[in-house]
């Protein structure tokens, strides 16, 4: 007897569906899978075998060959277990097939019959729901994930025992003994716990408002990391579409905590230097997300910057310019977004104390002009904030008061962000300044006399090249737009000549 059980797999983070065939046959007995080639589904053969007799049902002493359909597509993982058990189930008349027609299963088994959480389900759910299924059947662990988009009926089981139980009407396992809504809360950070360092935040406010990329100068124990992690925190909140997004990057990279949600923070990823291309690119035999894409969304913190290996530095070329990447294998090329606020670190010179009034550098200068060589053009061309961060003094430290500062700050964000919608609303893409063709820029930002005059001089006196200069139009203009200004002024353009980063590149 023929049964079909439909099952859902992901390449990159686009879901698909697929088609569980199960025929069992007179004969000698086999279990035969065709139309994948993963060694984890077959694999999964014991693992259904076993599961399928603990939880107390008949392993069919038969030929049986399970076909995944389509045949093309790569299907890994163990994620077949389940819809593989029911077919098997269906086919040999201990369960109903009626129900299984329009569901979508997914889910591994243990050998107990329990089941396991697999990644990937919040795309699979988004393909099911496009597909036209009603409900999507999957571990208890993963119920959180498959409720994100609230029209699917969900329905958790904990094991092959209960799954069969939902076919014939019974009620779905509910997910009280694992949590359903996100878990952890990690500690909410606020800026005001940065002490001082005025001029530092003020450049965080205006990348966060211009969507700038923001690279910080300054010894170590400045306070660049303490900084950068609370970017997010002047964000604006995640809309749901950024958040169904972010939240299937982390679920095919098996990032989600069993029972947890749609994301509700934005994402604040800090790779390691260290860290390899496809670590940080994505990539692998099945193309998994990188730390681009877990940053999207939310902001990637790069510590160090000139430590990282040069030619991961310039593979954030496509991300920082398209927001995505691509991933190319033999078989397909997938696609995955990768659109992050970037905010990166680096000390002055190797030893980290040029230009500290209380310790002394060490290096010399042709090893501070290597170090700073090792960042690209083409990379820092792309960051239109450059701050020094100086060590704060012992009065920093202990001034200021303890009033949250974040929201505030957020607040002033989502206003001047609100200008740039005006300004660039009618462009169909979302643009802010940081990103917005040069030609769009040129047209619709056009600083007044004095202002243009004053950039112009700059131009002369600092030898700033024109993508220099683009530079610092934009920031210019998030700068007039935090301020509530329609036309970008002088002291807009004065301000931003501020964050050149003290000409640390020597190219701009
Ligand atoms: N402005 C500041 N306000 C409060 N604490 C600070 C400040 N700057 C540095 N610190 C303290 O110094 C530590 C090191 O700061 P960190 O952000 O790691 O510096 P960096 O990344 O520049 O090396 C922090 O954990 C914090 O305790
Ligand atoms: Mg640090
Ligand atoms: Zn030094």
């Amino acid at each position: 007897m023929l049964s079909i059980v439909l099952s859902g797999g992901v390449t990159g983070i686009e879901g698909y569906m697929v088609r569980v065939e199960t025929d069992v046959t007179r004969g000698l007995p086999a279990f035969v899978t065709v139309g994948l080639g993963d060694s984890a589904v077959r694999e999964g053969r014991d693992r259904v075998a076993s599961a399928i007799r603990n939880a107390g049902f008949r392993f069919p002493m038969d030929r049986i060959t399970v076909n995944l359909a389509p045949a093309g597509v790569r299907k890994e993982g163990a994620r077949f277990d389940l819809p593989i058990a029911l077919g098997l189930l269906a086919a040999t008349g201990q369960i109903d097939p009626g129900p299984l027609e329009r569901m979508v299963v997914v889910g591994e088994l243990a050998l107990d019959g329990s089941t396991r959480p697999v990644g990937g389900v919040l795309p699979v759910a988004l393909t099911a729901e496009r597909e036209g299924v009603s409900a999507i059947m999957v571990p208890t662990g993963n119920a959180g994930e498959a409720s994100a988009l609230g029209s699917l009926r969900v329905l958790p089981v904990a094991g092959l025992g209960s799954a069969a139980r939902v076919l014939s009407g019974g009620e779905p396992d509910s997910c009280s003994s694992v949590p359903c809504a996100a878990v952890s809360d990690v500690a909410r950070y606020d800026l005001s716990e940065v002490k001082g360092q005025r001029f530092a935040k003020r450049a965080l406010e205006i990348a966060a408002a211009g969507n700038h990329n923001l690279l910080m100068i300054g010894p170590p124990g400045a306070g660049k990391t303490m900084l950068a992690r609370r970017l997010p925190t002047i964000l604006p909140p995640l809309t749901r579409g950024e958040s169904v997004i972010a939240t299937a990057i982390h679920s095919v990279s098996g990032l989600l905590s069993p029972g947890s949600g749609l994301l509700e923070r934005r994402p604040f990823r800090a790779p390691h230097h260290a860290i390899s291309g496809p670590g940080m690119i994505g990539g692998g035999r099945v193309p998994q997300p990188g730390e681009v894409s877990l940053a999207h969304a939310g902001v990637l913190f790069l510590d160090e910057l000139p430590e990282f290996r040069r030619d991961v530095l310039e593979a954030l070329r496509q991300p920082l310019e398209d927001g995505y990447v691509t991933i190319a294998r033999s078989m397909m090329t997938v696609r995955i977004p990768a659109s992050f606020a970037l905010i990166a670190s680096m000390n002055p010179c190797p030893c980290g104390h040029l230009g500290d009034p209380t310790r002394k550098c060490l290096c010399t200068p042709a090893a501070v002009r290597r170090y700073r060589l090792k960042l690209s053009g083409p990379l820092l061309d792309r960051i239109d904030i450059r701050v020094p961060v100086a060590a704060p003094g012992f009065k920093e430290l202990r001034g200021g008061g303890d009033e949250p500062e974040s929201e505030a700050v957020r607040r002033r964000v989502e206003a001047a962000r609100e200008m740039q919608r005006d300004r660039y609303g009618d462009l169909g893409d979302v643009w802010w300044n940081a990103g917005v063709p040069v030609r769009i820029l040129v047209e619709r930002v056009r600083p007044a006399r004095e202002a243009t005059e004053i950039a112009g001089a700059a131009m002369d006196r600092l030898g700033l090249s024109v993508r220099a200069y683009h530079r610092l139009l934009r920031v210019a203009r998030t700068i007039a737009d935090l301020a509530g200004d329609e036309t970008t002024l002088a002291p807009h353009v004065l301000e931003a000549l501020q964050y050149r980063g003290c000409g640390q590149d020597g190219r701009s």
